[in-house]
């Protein structure tokens, strides 16, 4: 009897001790939870450190407007110098025209009636031209820039205009056999 009394005790008491073990395994487990949140904290931590990282992209991302900025600065120079050229070279007239061509129509058709602004004259035949010019200052054709340049004037200047014009490019083409 003593002897069952003493089994039961230490069977309790082993039992006791692994619960014990268990709970500290249990308290193990815990403090590695723990653990883990607090890595993970850190991480969140970590997670707070990525707007300096941003920061510093947006940094990256001024400098880069920057060169983009004198990229264009560059380009836009460029883009006025061949403005420039082009400007010179659609002054450079292949043949001379009348002073009466080149102080009222030239600014808007070009100095050689390449078009500009204006549509190109060239290569258009004078009765064409006299048509759409004697249309302008009729009102037959609606154009506000070219009725109002052209009322000023009279026939015969639109006429002799209309010759000059029609005579464009047959005057190029003996420039460039030139
Ligand atoms: C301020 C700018 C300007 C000036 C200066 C100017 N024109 Fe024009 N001209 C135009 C424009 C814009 C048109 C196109 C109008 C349209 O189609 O409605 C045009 C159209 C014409 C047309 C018709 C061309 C076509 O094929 O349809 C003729 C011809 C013409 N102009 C001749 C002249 C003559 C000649 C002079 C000088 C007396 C002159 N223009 C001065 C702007 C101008």
């Amino acid at each position: 009897m003593k002897h069952i009394l003493a089994a039961i005790v230490t069977v309790l008491a082993l039992g006791a001790m692994f619960m014990v073990y268990q709970s500290d395994n249990e308290v193990h487990k815990l403090s590695k939870i723990t653990k883990m949140i607090k890595k993970s904290q850190v991480k969140v931590n970590l997670g707070n450190t990525t707007p300096m990282i941003q920061e510093t992209k947006s940094l990256n991302s001024d400098s880069s407007e920057a060169i983009t900025k004198e990229q264009n600065q560059k380009k836009k120079e460029l883009d006025e110098k061949l403005q420039a050229l082009k400007n010179k070279a659609g002054n450079m007239a292949a043949f001379e025209v009348s002073s009466l061509y080149k102080q009222k129509c030239a600014s808007c058709h070009g100095v050689n009636g390449e078009g500009i602004i204006g549509p190109k004259l060239i290569g258009d035949s004078s009765e064409k031209i006299y048509q759409d010019l004697t249309d302008f200052k009729s009102g037959k054709r609606k154009n506000y820039v070219m009725y109002g340049l052209l009322s000023k004037m009279d026939d015969g200047q639109l006429k002799s205009l209309s010759d000059e014009i029609g005579l464009f490019a047959q005057k190029l083409k003996e420039y460039e056999q030139q």
